[in-house]
């Protein structure tokens, strides 16, 4: 349902994206990941309609964005990162005007407008004027928006940002939801640990060029750390120290070891709790999505392969 090949686009001496490919398929969510700067916005800008690539080729459901802009919009979604909203115009009006924008006749309109409004959990504000929201309560109002006519792709640019911890597992158990109904979705978000359970697979950007499928490999091959929890750190560690396994110094999270994948994980367990370690929590000290972030900057800054 996306399809990005070759993309690149600059402003003026910056080249925001340089070499951008990737697909996202009908019913699965894909993490745009990238630290600031990395070309996440203006890419999605460009699978919007609302930026023109210099190269390469984008699809959204078939068409394509630069020649056929009506049949983009008329099957995408989008959450900016920045709601641009009517200040005075009230949040179900908002919702309202946008069905309309759509071509809904004006039943239809209202009838949407009353269901994302009580979809995002803005029954008490929707006729308040938007000038009033909260930054979270625009962020709810941008989701509603971007789903007014109820999209086949869906771009979310930061969804999660300003949003509360139960905020954020509605957004997560939403998304999940629109993907089980076919709907592809790319969302962008500095939370990693958040896309981990969101998202089926990543796309990772770094200064405008998309990590090929053998570097992320490789960076997710790289040994990591689990964090240990003991209920006794002493005796936890005098049996790393017994194992002859390298620690950190415990803190409050627990101590870290490094460990090279899944199985040497389960095996390092099994031996503590053999050596009678009381155990409290076992587990990767950063997720999956985190993990190969981390390594492929630092890969990046390093100098390697792309
Ligand atoms: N309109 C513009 N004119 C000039 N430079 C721009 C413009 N838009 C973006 N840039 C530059 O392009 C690069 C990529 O910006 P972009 O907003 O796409 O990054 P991002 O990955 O979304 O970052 P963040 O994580 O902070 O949201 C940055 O160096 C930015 O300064
Ligand atoms: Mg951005």
């Amino acid at each position: 349902m996306i399809e990005v090949e070759g993309v690149a686009r600059s402003f003026g001496d910056v080249q925001a994206v340089r070499d951008a490919s990737f697909t996202v398929n009908a019913g699965s969510v894909t993490a745009l990941i990238g630290p600031n700067g990395s070309g996440k916005t203006t890419l999605m800008l460009m699978l919007a309609t609302l930026l023109r690539p210099d190269a390469g080729t984008i699809r959204i459901a078939g068409h394509d964005p630069v020649a056929d802009p009506r049949a983009v919009r008329t099957a995408m979604g989008w959450m900016p990162d920045v709601l641009g909203s009517w200040g005075t115009i009230s949040v179900r009006r908002t919702l309202e005007i946008t069905g309309r924008l759509y071509e809904r006749t004006p039943v239809q309109a209202r009838e949407r407008a009353q269901q994302l409004i009580d979809l995002v959990g803005l029954v008490e504000l929707a006729e308040q004027p938007t000038r009033v929201l909260s930054r979270g309560q625009k962020q709810r109002l941008s989701l509603a928006r971007a789903l007014v006519h109820e999209p086949s792709v869906l771009l979310l640019d930061e969804p999660a940002s300003g949003l509360d911890p139960a905020a954020r597992v509605e957004l997560r158990t939403l998304v999940r939801r629109l993907a089980s109904e076919g709907v592809a979705i790319l969302v962008s978000s500095h939370v990693l640990a958040e896309l981990d359970e969101m998202a089926d697979s990543a796309v990772y950007l770094e200064r405008g060029v998309t990590a090929s499928d053998e570097r992320i490999e490789a960076s997710r091959a790289q040994s990591r750390d689990w964090r240990i929890r003991a209920v006794d750190p002493a005796a936890l560690a005098a049996a790393l120290k017994k194992l002859r396994i390298a620690a950190s110094p415990p803190d409050h999270l627990g101590t870290a070891v490094s460990v090279a994948g899944e199985v040497e994980a389960a095996q390092l367990l099994a031996k503590l709790v053999g050596a009678g370690v009381a155990i409290s929590a076992f587990g990767p000290a950063v997720g999956d999505f985190e993990h190969t972030f981390l390594d492929l900057s630092r890969t990046t800054t390093e100098g390697g392969p792309r």
